[in-house]
Formats: structure tokens, C-alpha cells, sequence
């Protein structure tokens, strides 16, 4: 058994930069991050279009971006916890700024203010089309400096250890000596980000599994709005599954138009502000073209645009595009919508606490009230900055007290068993993936959701019956978590009896 003051779970924006605020303060303290793949891989990561924070306060205001933030969730934001985020950006962009991170400047140094949908104003702040690469190296190296922060690369956290609703530390999987170890802290934070691979089509890493929240809802914790998945309108079109490449919205704030085969720019039957509405229109109304045409994409045409200013704006999207045969400045880029974001998560207060006692949760795994229905973009890491900001001073505080469950944990004994079927867990994986695309996906039925809710009952069974008789690893965990956030979409999708920003459900099944 280790022990460690403060244990945070996932190295994206939200765990290094909680990490780092704790490691200054705090420094006779200690901060152990246990990260499952190598530290910086993350959605943070992939992160592209920027964060958006009103800067311009001549052309924007406060006022703009919270009214934009409101409109865009559908009625399902927590107004508060709005104007709270929004306000407090610049601070929390400064400290970025502090901490190494490089953002794009025009030529009277003032920092290029890019546009994506949704928003009425140019406020997302970005590094060409690399942001979040850019974020996660400044922060990274950081934390690495920090002698009171220990990293645990390739540690996979399987549950947390809680009593009388009280959080008392984490069970680990080291991956490379796949022994279980038990950590004990007096604070852990959920950071782990969110669930792509569940819908196999994603831009989302391999990462993105959902594990936090499951682990979080095994130990009772307060789940919300799971049924509010986010598809992002625009992922480069390739017919097998796995990660996709993003063409960030910034590239249609940028001009680009969407079209169908034949060329027709469809947005302008849905919306007024046409391919700038925001991220759940879009996306609505490409999975409508494609089901009338039964073409497999729509394209993107860049054609109009000055491709000298495209490939300084976006010179990762444009080598992509090129090594894919696809030349911006004559071709039009073949997109379709992918699992992008989960808006729902584990329930935080305005200080990051969970529903179970020294339990905090930030980032993308948790529910803080900010995004509603769907989330405006760039909304994401700002959120991540602004919670572990809250977090930080939250737990700084001198009177706080640490409430702890008096027991002392106990170590899991290994069993010898035989070692579980990875070809098996595959197949399964791909079955539960195809699952959700088809029922719970961007359009969805009772009728539908229903036949889900029962599989995955049944696959929840068959997997815990696997755990009784094999010795099981990661990509067990990963599965049988994935089959824990499809119950709690699919049950909290039954749930709502109303459609709103990205949660659209028929009287019929989608195919009829
Ligand atoms: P992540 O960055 O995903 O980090 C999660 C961490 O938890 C990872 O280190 C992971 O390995 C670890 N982890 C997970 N489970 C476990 C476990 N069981 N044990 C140990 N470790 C675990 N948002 C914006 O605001 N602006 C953008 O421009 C933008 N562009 C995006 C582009 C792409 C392609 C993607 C995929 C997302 C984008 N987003 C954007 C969303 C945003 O990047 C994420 O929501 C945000 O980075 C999440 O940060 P996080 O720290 O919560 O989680
Ligand atoms: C993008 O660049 O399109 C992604 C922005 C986001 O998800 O907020």
C-alpha cells in the first residue's frame, strides 16, 4: 500500500494543470498522476480549434460569449456556473501564458482571435491547428520539473476504494508488471476525459474509454446527462473504425462551405447562420443529407479560400488532407460526423466536489452544468482550466478540514487463474461499438434504445462472469467500462422525454 496526499487520475489539461497548481502551493506535500498510456497522450492532446475566452472586449463582451454558451446548450445550461467559467478565462489564460504555452499573434501583437459555431463573435484562441499539442507540451514539461509531483506512466486505475461514501484512495494496475497496487490518498480527482471509443467511429485517441465515470458510478457517485453526446460535425471520412482525423470548425469560421455530392451548400436549408450554426444543427443535418442521398459523406469545400492563408492557419489539417490525396485549394474534403464530446459526467459542485465525500472530478469526465445540451466549441478546455483552478483553491483553503472514513483498507489478494481471451474481448469490443452507433447515436428511438439497454445487460453479465474465473487486464477493464457508460447513455437517453441540442429521439426506429 503507497499513500500520497493527492491523487489525480488522467495527465490532460485537467489533471496537470490541478497537478501543478497543488505541487506550488502545497510543496512539502505529494502529488501522484496515474496516466494509462504515455503521459501526454489525452484528448487535450488532439485538441485543434483553441479556447475560447472573450479578449476583445471593444468587438466582445462577457455578456456575448455567456449568451452564445446559453443558446447553444438549449435551455439545459446552470446560468451561474456560466457567467462563473466565462469570467474567469483571462486568469486562467494568463496562467497558461505563464506556464510556456504559445498561442498565435497577429501582427500588432495582439493574439489572432479565430471563430467556430455557435459563437457571435472571433474569440478562440489558438496555435495554428494545434492548440491542444501546444497546451499539453507546455504543461507537461512543467509538471516534470515539479519534485513533488510523481508521474505513473502506464498505470491503468481500476476503481476506487471507498467506505461510508467516503473516497479513501484507488486500486492500479502497474501495466507493465500487471501486479494490482493499492494507493490511499486524502483527495482524489477523476481527470480521465471522455468516452469516444465507445462509438469506435470518434476523433477522440484510444484513451477515451470512460473510465472515470464508470469507476465513479461503481462507487455511487451522482452520474447526469449522459444522453448528450456530442458528434462533431466535420471528422476526415474513412470507412473503418477507430480514431478520425478532425477538420476543426475553425476551418469553416475560416469560410469553408459544406456541400453534398452534387454540390448544393445544404446548410442553407437549416439555419440562418448557415455552416456556423452550431455543432448539433450541423451535425443534424449532415446525418439527414446522408440518410436522404445514402451517400456515406458530404464534402468541405476550401476552394474559395486563399490557400497561402489556409495552410498558415492549418498546416496539420492541410498535410493531412495532401497525404490523403486531397489538395485543399482544388479538391473538397470528404467529412462526416464522429463521436467527438460527452457534455454529460459525474456531478461536480462550483468546487469540482463529487456526491462522494474528498471525490473531486474535472475535465471532460465531469457534469459541472456549463455546456447544457451541447457544448459550444472551445468551451471544453476552457471549462478544464477554469474547474481546476476551482479545485485548487478549493483545497488550498487553510480551514479545510479532511474528512476521512476510519478504516484501514485492505489489500487485494492475488488468485491464480487462467488469463483471459484478448481475441474474445476484441470482438465483443467491436459488437458494442457497432451497437451504439446504430442505436444510440445521433438520431435515436425508444424502440431502439430499449433492445440496447437489454444487450448490454447481457454483455454486463458475461463479462462478470469472465472476471470470476480469468485473470483480466486492461483492455477487460476498458470493456467493461465502455459497457457501463452505454448503459448509463442508453438508460439516461430512455430517460428524457424531450428532444434538445444534441439529443434527438423519434417516435419510430432511425432506419424506418
Ligand atoms: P483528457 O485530455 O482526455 O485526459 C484524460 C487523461 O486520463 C488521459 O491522460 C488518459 O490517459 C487518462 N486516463 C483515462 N482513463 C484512465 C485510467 N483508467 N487510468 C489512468 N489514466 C486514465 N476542446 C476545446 O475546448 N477546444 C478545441 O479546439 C478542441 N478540439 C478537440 C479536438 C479533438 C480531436 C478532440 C478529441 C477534442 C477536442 N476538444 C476541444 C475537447 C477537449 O480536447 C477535451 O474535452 C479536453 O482536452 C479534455 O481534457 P481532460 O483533461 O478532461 O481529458
Ligand atoms: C474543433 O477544432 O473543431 C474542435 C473544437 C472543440 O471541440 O471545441
Amino acid at each position: 500500500m503507497k499513500n500520497t496526499n493527492y491523487l489525480i487520475i488522467g495527465s490532460g489539461v485537467a489533471g496537470l494543470t490541478l497537478a501543478l497548481r497543488l505541487a506550488t502551493q502545497f510543496p512539502g506535500k505529494n502529488i501522484t498522476i496515474v496516466t494509462k498510456s504515455n503521459a501526454d497522450e489525452s484528448n487535450t492532446k488532439y485538441a485543434q480549434g483553441g479556447i475560447a475566452i472573450v479578449i476583445d472586449k471593444n468587438e466582445d463582451s462577457y455578456q456575448k460569449h455567456i449568451s452564445d454558451t446559453l443558446i447553444c446548450g438549449d435551455g439545459l445550461c446552470d446560468e451561474a456556473v456560466v457567467k462563473m467559467v466565462i469570467t474567469e478565462g483571462p486568469k486562467r489564460l494568463k496562467e497558461l501564458i505563464e506556464w510556456g504555452a504559445k498561442f498565435d499573434k497577429n501582427p500588432d501583437g495582439n493574439l489572432n482571435l479565430g471563430k467556430e459555431g455557435g459563437h457571435s463573435e472571433n474569440r478562440v484562441v489558438h496555435h495554428k491547428d494545434q492548440t491542444g499539442y501546444e497546451i499539453e507540451r507546455a504543461i507537461l514539461m512543467q509538471t516534470l520539473q515539479k519534485e513533488n509531483i510523481i508521474v505513473l506512466d502506464h498505470h491503468f486505475a481500476v476503481d476506487l476504494i471507498t467506505e461510508e461514501n467516503c473516497c479513501l484512495g484507488i486500486t492500479i494496475l502497474d501495466e507493465k508488471t500487471k501486479q494490482l497496487q493499492t494507493y490511499k490518498s486524502d483527495f482524489t480527482i477523476l481527470a480521465t476525459g471522455g468516452i469516444g471509443h465507445l462509438y469506435g467511429h470518434t476523433t477522440n485517441p484510444v484513451i477515451a474509454t470512460g473510465d472515470g465515470i464508470a469507476m465513479a458510478c461503481r462507487a455511487g457517485a451522482t452520474i447526469k446527462e449522459m444522453e448528450f453526446i456530442q458528434f462533431h460535425p466535420t471528422a476526415f471520412y474513412e470507412a473503418s473504425t477507430g480514431s478520425k482525423f478532425l477538420i476543426s470548425e475553425a476551418v469553416r469560421g475560416f469560410g469553408a462551405y459544406l456541400r453534398t455530392k452534387q454540390g448544393h451548400r445544404f446548410m442553407k436549408d437549416y439555419d440562418s447562420r448557415q455552416e456556423l450554426a452550431s455543432r448539433d444543427i450541423v451535425s443534424q443535418s449532415i446525418d439527414l443529407e446522408l440518410k436522404k442521398s445514402g451517400d456515406d459523406y458530404v464534402y468541405l469545400d476550401c476552394t474559395h479560400l486563399d490557400p497561402e492563408a489556409f495552410k498558415k492557419h492549418f498546416p496539420m489539417i492541410y498535410r493531412h488532407c495532401l497525404t490523403a490525396g486531397i489538395d485543399i485549394a482544388k479538391d473538397w474534403i470528404p467529412v462526416v460526423p464522429a463521436q467527438h464530446y460527452l457534455c454529460g459526467g459525474i456531478v461536480v459542485d462550483t468546487n469540482g466536489r463529487t456526491s462522494v465525500t474528498n471525490l473531486f472530478a474535472c475535465g471532460e469526465c465531469s457534469q459541472t452544468g456549463l455546456h447544457g445540451a451541447n457544448r459550444l466549441a472551445s468551451n471544453s478546455l476552457l471549462e478544464a482550466l477554469v474547474y481546476s483552478g476551482r479545485i485548487y483553491e478549493y483545497l488550498a483553503n487553510p480551514d479545510l478540514e479532511i474528512k476521512t472514513a476510519d478504516s484501514k483498507i485492505s489489500e487485494k489478494e492475488k488468485v491464480n487463474k487462467p488469463e483471459i481471451d484478448s481475441e474474445y474481448l476484441a470482438e465483443l469490443k467491436t459488437k458494442l461499438q457497432y451497437l451504439m452507433r446504430q442505436n444510440a447515436g445521433i438520431v435515436r428511438s425508444d424502440i431502439d434504445l430499449q433492445n440496447a439497454k437489454e444487450q448490454l445487460l447481457k454483455w454486463k453479465n458475461e463479462m462478470e462472469q469472465i472476471e470470476r474465473t480469468q485473470q483480466v487486464f486492461v483492455s477487460y477493464y476498458e470493456l467493461l467500462n465502455m459497457i457501463t457508460i452505454g448503459s448509463l447513455i442508453v438508460s439516461q437517453s430512455l430517460e428524457r422525454q424531450e428532444n434538445r441540442g444534441g439529443f434527438v429521439k423519434l417516435k419510430m426506429p432511425s432506419f424506418v
